[in-house]
């Protein structure tokens, strides 16, 4: 089914056409009327022409079907009214559709990297962006009809796992396990690196570990299976926290691609890339400068043979093409990581392992920051643990149901509480523009009010609940819609336009296109809620606007499942 914006476009384009052909009119809600008609000032521009002379003559090409009024306003916009039989006849087709309008389209193949936490690393707030985030991107391209690969880029190889493996065996296989499988990374890690630090003896004990770690030798091997396998059981219990869809198939490690790097370095040198810059090999893509204008290298090889993070990421994404088919490759990624990404993307240009088909896009987002504006920290000044965090909402959220005096009790409350930590969490996180920085906050976040998850989780649960004052399951019986008062037709147009912003969030990777029209939809009903009663209102009007909770129960949690945030019957 066509949105009901595309079936205005498609009333509006041929009159631009007509004046010049290619001109591009711009459609947006709008306050005055329902919609309002931009691009006609770019059209009188190019055109020569005056604004109102240009909105005079488009207005009477216009094809008026749909259309109830039309209005030129201030120098050259146009005031679009929809009439009440093109609204009612999107919102009953809407009514039939499980897509609430969203088109699924031809088959692409996506690949999404995200998430990447370090082995024996603690999960930091940037892990927690790049998971909810990545999370997001792939359910809404998934909801898009895309083919989806989730690739969680782990950080498992490189020279710290020397002195890693080393600490493993001085604290003995069972201990370790142990002090890892509570979750306790940062102790270990750190404890490895103050040894590290301050004793000769295991310095020289770490650095021959990882020639054994480089050269496959087997009991070195086993070790470091240990502390991987440890890890990922420890992600694993954070992504199940989170409800993030990431699974132990989807791990493809840094490890992963060990084997392919001497032919990244003997492939880049055939394509004659490779410069010898004092022993390191490098790429020197062009339009990469210092800031003395000197070309910047991509080093693929150091100067002690051990390869960086620019070869295992060529080869990655050499395979993303070649083994996995992608179209379009989505990196979800701290912002710092900027440059290397497109060193990176540039240099498999070069290559030729990245045809220009293929779009390689860095999505990248800023940082999580504490209510001092500082980055977000601990007070021991390490990064904070993502579990802890999530547990401090879950006890917030368990507080503030204790506040409300819910029904609901024991289990049914553990989990409610769980959805709405996650809620909150997540729906921070997406609804902030990602590249800029957010202010963690459990306080605002875990709010029932305002621009939060939990607000739209219970704008959902609450109209669930006047259904539940039904006696029978409701089934829709509607013909027609009348949309006499303005909160309806309001909620009406609200409800219209899910497939427009979907489709900027998905194009712009930019989730919180959806946050903000959820939270928009959510006020929309509201103040219909507040004007217009529903089951005490006379039949027809009654069933018609039963159809609209309905349309708007679904559209909210709909659009809350591509967050990755769920939405409970009952709160
Ligand atoms: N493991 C890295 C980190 O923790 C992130 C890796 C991002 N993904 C990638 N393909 N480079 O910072």
């Amino acid at each position: 089914m066509t949105s009901t914006y595309h079936a205005l476009l498609a009333r509006v384009q041929p009159a631009f056409d007509a004046l010049l052909a290619g001109a591009d009119p711009v459609l947006r809600p709008s306050e005055r009327s329902d919609y309002q008609l931009n691009g006609v000032m770019a059209l009188a521009k190019s055109l020569g022409r005056s604004p109102r002379d240009v909105a005079d003559q488009l207005l009477s090409d216009i094809q008026l079907d749909g259309i109830a009024t039309l209005e030129v306003a201030g120098p050259g916009f146009i005031n679009v009214t929809l009439t009440t039989e093109f609204i009612q006849s999107h919102l009953l087709s809407t009514l039939d559709d499980p897509r609430l309008g969203v088109e699924s389209r031809p088959t692409q193949t996506v690949v999404i990297d995200y998430s990447a936490p370090n082995v024996a690393k603690e999960m930091h707030v940037g892990h927690l962006r790049s998971t909810v985030i990545g999370d997001a991107l792939r359910r809404m391209n998934e909801f898009a009809g895309f083919r989806v690969i989730a690739r969680n880029h782990v950080g498992d190889w490189g020279t710290p796992f020397g002195m890693l493996i080393e600490h493993l065996i001085d604290l003995g296989e069972a201990q370790a396990v142990a002090s890892l499988s509570i979750g306790d990374l940062n102790t270990f890690y750190r404890s490895a690196r103050t040894k590290f630090e301050a004793d000769d003896e295991f310095k020289d004990r770490s650095r021959q570990r990882v020639v054994s770690l480089q050269a496959g030798e087997l009991e070195t091997l086993r070790l470091w299976e240990i502390l991987v396998n440890q890890s990922v059981a420890y992600f694993d219990e954070v992504y199940a926290k989170l409800n993030v869809e990431l699974t132990a198939e989807e791990i493809f490690g840094e490890s992963f691609y060990n084997d392919q790097l001497d032919s990244v370095v003997s492939d880049l040198d055939s394509a004659g890339l490779i410069e010898d810059s004092d022993g390191a090999l490098c790429v020197f893509p062009p339009g990469f400068t210092n800031r003395d204008g000197e070309p910047l290298p991509l080093i693929i090889r150091k100067r002690d043979e051990g390869y960086g993070y620019a070869a295992t990421d060529l080869a990655a994404l050499r395979d993303r093409v070649d083994l996995l088919g992608a179209d379009e490759i989505l990196y979800v990624v701290g912002a710092p990581q900027a440059q290397h990404l497109s060193m990176v993307f540039a240099t498999a240009r070069l290559a030729g392992w990245l045809p220009e088909r293929v779009t390689c896009e860095h999505v990248a987002f800023g940082n999580v920051l504490d209510r001092s504006r500082k980055m977000f920290k601990s007070r021991e000044g390490e990064s904070v643990k993502l579990v802890s965090l999530i547990d401090s909402a879950v006890e917030r959220a368990e507080h503030a149901l204790s506040e409300r005096d819910s029904s609901i009790s024991g289990d049914d409350r553990r989990t409610l509480a769980l959805q709405i930590a996650r809620a909150a969490i997540k729906y921070s996180d997406l609804s902030t523009e990602r590249q800029r920085d957010y202010v963690f906050d459990l306080e605002r976040m875990i709010a029932f009010e305002g621009d939060t998850g939990p607000y739209l989780a219970y704008a959902h649960a609450r109209i669930r609940s006047i259904f539940r004052r039904l006696d029978a399951p409701w089934e829709p019986s509607v013909n027609g819609f009348s949309l006499l008062t303005e909160p309806e037709r309001s909620l009406a147009l609200g409800l219209l336009s899910l497939p427009e912003a979907f489709e900027s969030a998905l194009q712009l990777r930019a989730p919180h296109k959806l946050c903000t029209y959820l939270f928009d939809l959510a006020q929309r009903f509201t103040a219909f809620y507040e004007a217009c009663p529903v089951l005490k209102a006379p039949e027809p009007l009654r069933e018609e606007r039963l159809a609209l909770c309905e349309l708007t129960a679904k559209t909210l949690a709909l659009g809350l499942d591509l967050l990755g945030i769920e939405a409970p019957q009952q709160m």
